[in-house]
């Protein structure tokens, strides 16, 4: 198994996003968590930019252990030195130099002809080497140079030290056949090319920047550079995380491994998203909120009957809580039926097929039905529930300076129960005697009362909101003249309905 070394951008070209900028804090607990995710070398920043990068670099170095901490210079002396400086307090440095090699930044940007950019370049990889084994050249733009001349630098950074030669697609125009054989053609014409690790950095411009490093990987390339959630300059970089699950997914076909622990990467991906600021869409490949849900009925049917129907990975793979099946309209009866066994709900087949009717009707008008939904949908419209008590006598004391007390007797199939229990008020004493002859107990959410009928022997009407202890919230009515009786028949509905609906 070939191993392919990660290297995470995330710092210096994902920190070039437009709107993504992070202080030093943020940039050091990122740090941290890309050190937990496994990954082997951290660029932290491009030191001579900013003061601020300057020190991001240096605490990074000074604060994270086990990767290989990098800073970005271009192929200059100033920009080595204090690159060198930054990078010092890490246990394993790397100094990354860069310097254009296509025609067109030649001539335009950089005004130097090829045989100076090829002195250049091996002049300061040489100056480089002075400060550390470690140094990595990029020919930027190396997708759009000629070729013949790319060799020629490629060997001689090699010649002048470099350890890892990095292959930029920067502007995110290669195809993945054509960067495949770019690099192949490298790896071939290079005459000294196995004495460096061969690296690529692709960018996303035509949304290719992932397909582009894995072509590269199966034409020898050993090293990825990369980021968390495809952040970078433009569009991005190719997205470490869909290139780490690529890997393991299909190792079949390319047989390579990397350090990383991928049950670390969702947690990675939020936490770079919350600290830049930068959303994840939803779609997004890996870590993005539906990349395990499932909403049509045929999908829920085959992920209930085999997970493998319908999901590649594991979400536990990426540590991600698990498969959702989202309810919505496209939802099947078996994914409504799975649904209410996880809530605990049994009901007949006839109950089920009524409450999946309504269930559909909801969801034609709400994109998504909730947990609380499907509830209310049983509570109020299997109205059906059995009446496992009923009252079938109570009493009560209450007054100025007398304890309020209530005494209730309840039926349940042929034996009858009476407890008495003081409270706060008649209807509080009253629930507490609910609650020691059923067992049930529930916190009163709410409470009201109403005259269902004018006059002074109006029926009150009492209802009331409860909840039990494993969070399931309900409702119950009563009615009566006697308003605390009102109040019984209400909390014992409630009751009732939980022990149907939970078979509790
Ligand atoms: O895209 C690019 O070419 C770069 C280099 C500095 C490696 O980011
Ligand atoms: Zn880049």
């Amino acid at each position: 198994m070939k191993h392919i070394i990660i290297f995470d951008t995330t710092l210096r070209d994902g920190e070039q996003s437009p709107g993504a900028s992070l202080d030093m804090k943020a940039k050091i607990e990122i740090a941290k968590q890309l050190a937990r995710l496994g990954v082997d070398v951290i660029e932290a920043g491009f030191p001579i930019a900013s003061k601020g990068d300057f020190d991001a670099v240096r605490e990074i170095s000074a604060a994270v252990k086990g990767p290989s901490i990098c800073g970005l210079a271009r192929a200059k002396k100033e920009d080595i030195d204090i690159c060198a400086k930054a990078v010092k307090p890490a246990k394993k440095s790397r100094i990354h130099v860069f310097l254009a090699t296509s025609k067109i930044h030649m001539k335009y940007k950089l005004k130097k002809a090829e045989e100076e950019i090829l002195k250049q370049a091996a002049e300061f990889v040489k100056y480089a080497r002075k400060f550390s084994d470690d140094i990595e050249f990029s020919p930027e733009d190396a997708s759009r140079s000629e070729i013949d001349f790319l060799c020629r630098v490629i060997e001689a950074v090699i010649k002048a030290g470099a350890k890892t030669v990095n292959i930029p697609d920067t502007v995110g125009y290669a195809t993945p056949l054509e960067f495949g054989n770019l690099i192949r053609t490298i790896k071939t014409k290079v005459p000294n090319s196995s004495k460096a690790i061969i690296s690529v950095h692709c960018h996303n411009d035509l949304g290719l920047g992932v397909s582009n490093s894995l072509a590269a990987i199966q034409n020898g390339a050993e090293q990825i550079e990369c980021t968390i959630n495809g952040l970078g300059e433009r569009a991005g970089n190719a997205s470490l995380e869909e290139i780490v699950m690529t890997l393991k997914t299909r190792q079949d076909i390319f047989k390579c491994s990397t350090s990383i622990k991928t049950d670390e990467l969702y947690k990675t991906s939020r936490l770079v998203s919350k600290l830049t600021g930068i959303v994840v869409q939803p779609n997004k490949a890996i870590v993005g909120r539906n990349a395990f849900s499932h909403e049509a009925g045929i999908h829920q049917d085959g992920i209930l009957k085999k997970r493998s129907t319908y999901e590649i990975m594991k979400p536990e793979d990426i540590g991600f809580g698990g498969t959702r099946l989202v309810l919505g309209k496209h939802s099947g009866k078996h994914a409504f039926k799975e649904r209410l066994k996880k809530l605990g709900v049994d009901l007949s087949e006839e109950d089920i097929v009524k409450a999946f009717e309504r269930f559909k009707n909801l969801a034609d008008k709400k994109k998504e039905v909730f947990d609380e939904d499907i509830l209310t949908i049983i509570e109020d419209e299997i109205v059906s529930v059995p009446e496992t008590y009923s009252i079938t006598g109570f009493e009560y004391k209450s007054g100025k300076n007398i304890e309020p007390r209530t005494t209730i007797e309840l039926k349940k199939g042929g034996s009858v129960k009476k407890q008495s229990s003081s409270g706060d008020g008649p209807v509080d004493a009253c629930y507490k005697a609910i609650e020691k002859i059923t067992g049930v107990k529930f916190d009163l959410l709410d409470y009201s009362l109403k005259a269902a009928t004018g006059g002074k022997d109006a029926l009150g009407e009492v209802s009331v909101r409860v909840k039990a202890s494993s969070g399931i919230e309900l409702s119950g009515r009563g009615a009566s003249t006697d308003i605390v009786e009102a109040s019984a028949k209400a909390y014992v509905n409630a009751v009732n309905k939980f022990l149907f609906m939970f078979k509790a």
